[in-house]
C-alpha cells in the first residue's frame, strides 16, 4: 500500500499545481500541533517568495481547491500561510480496512528489488564468556536483520567469532602445563585425535583467565603462548585438533546463550575462516602497488584529502609477517564477496572501533576487494552504562557475565509478577523470562544505537512508561478483551473497522496508519529505535482509547464489532513490531 503521507501529499501537490504553483511546495508533514490538526503543509510560506505575494493568498487558494476532497474532514488556511489538514474519518477507516485485509504485512509492501545484505554482529570471542559488551551487538544486529527480512531483503547474519588470536595460544599453553601427556602435544603422533574434548566449558572458561593472568606475570609463559599461537597458525596438527575442540565446546555454549536472547545466526564463521584467503589477498595488494613496507610492516595508505582527523595507514601484516585484526577483517570481506556477493555489509560493533572500520572500508575499496557499488556500513553502538554513569559492572566491579545479567533480571521480573498475582511457579517463571527479555531488548533498542545509555533495571522492568513490559502489558490487555468477546459472541457478518466515533479512536487509527512508513524508515535508516517509538505511541493511543471507550458494554452490535476489528489490527501491528525487535508477548502476565 502507498504510505498515507504520500497519498495526502499527492492531493496537496495537485492542488498547488492546479493553482499554478510549483509542485515542490505541496509537501505534507505530520502536524507539529496535534491540538490543531493531523497533517500540515507549510509550502505556501516558501512559495510566497517565488510568486511575490502574501503566503495566505496561496494557502487560501489551495485550501479552497481542496474543499470537498473526500480525503479531508477539514482543510484550513491559517495566517500567515499554513495549511492545517484533518483526515476524513471514513477515508482513514478505509485505509485501515485495507491494512486489515493484509494480516501478515498490514499493507507494508516488500521491496521491489531485494538486496543481499550481510550483517556482522555478535562478535563473541571463543573461550571467553559473553559479557554485557556483546549484548548490544547481538540485540541491535538481530533487530536490524529482522527489519530487513520483513522488508523482503535477503539478510545473512554472521556471528564473526573471535577465534584466531593469542587467546588460543594461551589456552593451549595452559592445557599443556596441566596435562603435558595429552596426545595433542606429541609431535610424533600421527593417529586420529580423540573425538571428546579434554575439557568442559566450565573448565575452558576457567583456563583462559588463568592463562591470561599468568602471561602477564611470567615472560616465559607469554613467549610460550605466542609460540603456540604461531604454530597453530602455521598448521601444527595437534593444535589444530585442540582448536576444533575449543571451537565446538565454545560454540555450543554460545548457541545456548544466544538462544536465550532469541538471537540466531545464519553463519557461524570466525576469524579463522578468513585465514586461507590472506596470502593471495596480500600478494595482490602488493602486485597492484597498494601495499608497501613501512618500518617493517606492510601497510596501505587510506587517508583522504577531505579528512579532518588523521586516518593512519591500514596495517596489513606486522613486521614479523603475522596477520592482524585488520588482515582478518579484510580477508573476511574477500570470502563474503566470493560466496555471497552482497550488495551491502553492515557491521554492528562498538563505536570505539569506528576509526578502525574507516581504515578497513577504505582499504577494501581502494584495493578492489569490493565492487564500487558494494555498500559497507558501520553501525557503531554506544556504551551500556550502570546507574553511576560508568560502564556496566558487577557489584564487585568486575565484568558482568551476560548470563548473570539475564538471570538477575529474570529473577527481578519473577518477583514482580508473583507480587502482583497468584500464579503457578512454573508459569510465572516462564512469563518472567519472556517479559524480562522485552525489558532488556526494548531498554536497549529504544535508544538510538550510537548513544550511550544507562541500563536501569528498575526502569526497564517497570510496567509503566516507555518500556518493553508496558508494550507487552498492552498486548496482553488486548488479548484479554478479545478473549472475553469471543467467549460471549462471534463477529457478525460484515463486521469491519468503522469511521472513528471519538477523538481517542481517531488518534489510535492515525497511529496505526503510519505502520508501513515507519517500517520503511526503520529499514532505510538502520534504526530499530523508530520501531520502538512507533509502538510506544501506538500503545499509548490504544490505552487512551481503551480508557475512554466502553467496548464490552457497547450496545450497537456493528459498532462493537468494529472496535474488535480495530483491536485485532492494533494487536497485529504491535506483534509484528515486537517480532522485528526480537521479543514476544506472553498470553497473560
Ligand atoms: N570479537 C570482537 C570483540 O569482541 C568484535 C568483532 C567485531 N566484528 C568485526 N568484523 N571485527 O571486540
Amino acid at each position: 500500500m502507498e504510505q498515507i503521507l504520500n497519498l495526502i501529499s499527492s492531493q496537496v501537490v495537485k492542488a498547488f499545481q492546479e493553482n499554478g504553483y510549483d509542485e515542490k511546495y505541496g509537501k505534507v508533514t505530520l502536524s507539529n500541533r496535534p491540538d490543531l490538526c493531523e497533517y500540515q503543509c507549510n509550502g505556501a510560506m516558501a512559495a510566497a517568495k517565488e510568486y511575490k505575494c502574501a503566503p495566505f493568498m496561496i494557502s487560501d487558494k489551495v485550501a479552497e481547491y481542496l474543499k470537498g476532497n473526500e480525503m479531508f474532514e477539514s482543510v484550513d488556511s491559517v495566517k500567515p500561510g499554513f495549511l492545517n489538514l484533518k483526515l476524513n474519518p471514513e477515508y482513514l477507516a478505509e485505509y485501515l480496512r485495507q491494512m486489515d485485509a493484509d494480516p501478515q504485512r498490514l499493507g507494508c509492501n516488500p521491496c521491489e528489488h531485494p538486496k543481499t545484505i550481510m550483517i556482522d554482529y555478535g562478535g563473541p570471542n571463543v573461550a571467553k564468556p559473553l559479557h554485557v559488551g556483546h549484548l548490544r551487538s547481538a540485540i541491535i544486529g538481530e533487530s536490524v536483520k529482522r527489519i530487513g527480512k520483513f522488508m523482503g531483503h535477503r539478510m545473512i547474519g554472521d556471528v564473526h567469532l573471535g577465534d584466531w588470536g593469542l587467546q588460543m595460544g594461551l589456552i593451549i599453553t595452559e592445557l599443556k602445563e596441566r596435562n603435558p601427556k595429552l596426545v595433542y602435544f606429541d609431535e610424533s603422533y600421527t593417529g586420529e585425535y580423540p573425538k571428546e574434548a579434554p575439557f568442559t566449558i566450565g573448565e575452558l572458561e576457567e583456563i583462559y583467565p588463568t592463562a591470561s593472568g599468568k602471561s602477564k606475570e611470567d615472560e616465559a609463559y607469554k613467549e610460550a603462548a605466542m609460540q603456540a599461537t604461531y604454530e597453530l597458525q602455521h598448521g601444527r596438527k595437534g593444535y589444530e585438533a585442540l582448536l576444533e575442540h575449543i571451537l565446538n565446546v565454545s560454540v555450543n555454549d554460545l548457541k545456548r546463550n544466544y538462544k536465550d536472547l532469541n538471537v540466531s545466526f545464519e553463519l557461524w564463521k570466525g576469524e579463522s575462516d578468513a585465514q586461507p584467503f590472506i596470502p593471495d589477498m596480500v600478494q595482490k595488494m602488493k602486485d597492484d602497488g597498494f601495499a608497501y613496507l613501512s618500518e617493517g610492516a606492510l601497510v596501505v595508505d587510506v587517508k583522504e584529502d577531505t579528512d579532518t582527523k588523521e586516518v593512519p595507514p591500514c596495517m596489513i601484516l606486522k613486521s614479523d609477517g603475522a596477520s592482524l585484526y585488520n588482515t582478518t577483517d579484510l580477508a573476511t570481506i574477500v570470502w563474503r564477496m566470493k560466496d555471497y556477493d552482497p550488495d551491502k555489509i553492515i557491521y554492528v560493533v562498538d563505536k570505539r572501533q569506528e576509526l578502525y572500520f574507516t581504515q578497513v572500508f577504505r582499504c577494501a575499496r581502494k584495493t578492489g576487494l569490493v565492487k564500487p557499488q558494494t555498500e559497507l556500513e558501520f553501525l557503531g553502538f554506544g556504551t551500556m552504562n550502570g546507574k553511576d554513569g560508568k560502564p556496566f559492572k558487577t557489584r564487585e566491579g568486575g565484568v558482568m557475565r551476560l548470563e548473570y545479567l539475564v538471570s538477575n533480571i529474570n529473577e527481578e521480573m519473577y518477583q514482580k509478577i508473583a507480587d502482583n498475582h497468584t500464579v503457578e511457579e512454573a508459569e510465572g517463571r516462564q512469563t518472567a523470562k519472556i517479559v524480562a527479555l522485552s525489558a532488556i531488548k526494548y531498554g536497549d533498542l529504544s535508544n538510538q544505537a550510537s548513544k550511550d545509555y544507562v541500563f536501569d533495571v528498575e526502569r526497564f522492568t517497570s510496567f509503566e512508561g516507555n518500556t518493553g513490559p508496558y508494550i507487552l502489558y498492552t498486548i496482553v490487555r488486548i488479548k484479554s478483551i478479545l478473549k472475553k468477546y469471543q467467549a460471549e459472541k462471534t463477529l457478525p457478518k460484515g463486521a469491519k473497522i468503522l469511521a472513528a466515533h471519538s477523538d481517542s479512536e481517531k488518534a489510535l487509527m492515525l497511529e496505526l496508519s503510519k505502520f508501513n512508513g515507519m517500517m520503511q524508515a526503520a529499514f532505510e535508516e538502520t534504526a530499530p529505535h523508530k520501531v520502538c517509538a512507533y509502538i510506544y505511541d501506538l500503545a499509548n493511543a490504544f490505552n487512551h482509547f481503551y480508557h475512554q471507550t466502553k467496548i464490552m458494554a457497547e450496545q450497537d452490535e456493528m459498532v462493537q464489532a468494529g472496535y474488535i476489528r480495530l483491536l485485532e489490527l492494533t494487536k497485529r501491528a504491535l506483534e509484528i513490531c515486537i517480532d522485528v525487535l526480537g521479543f514476544e508477548a506472553p498470553e497473560r502476565m
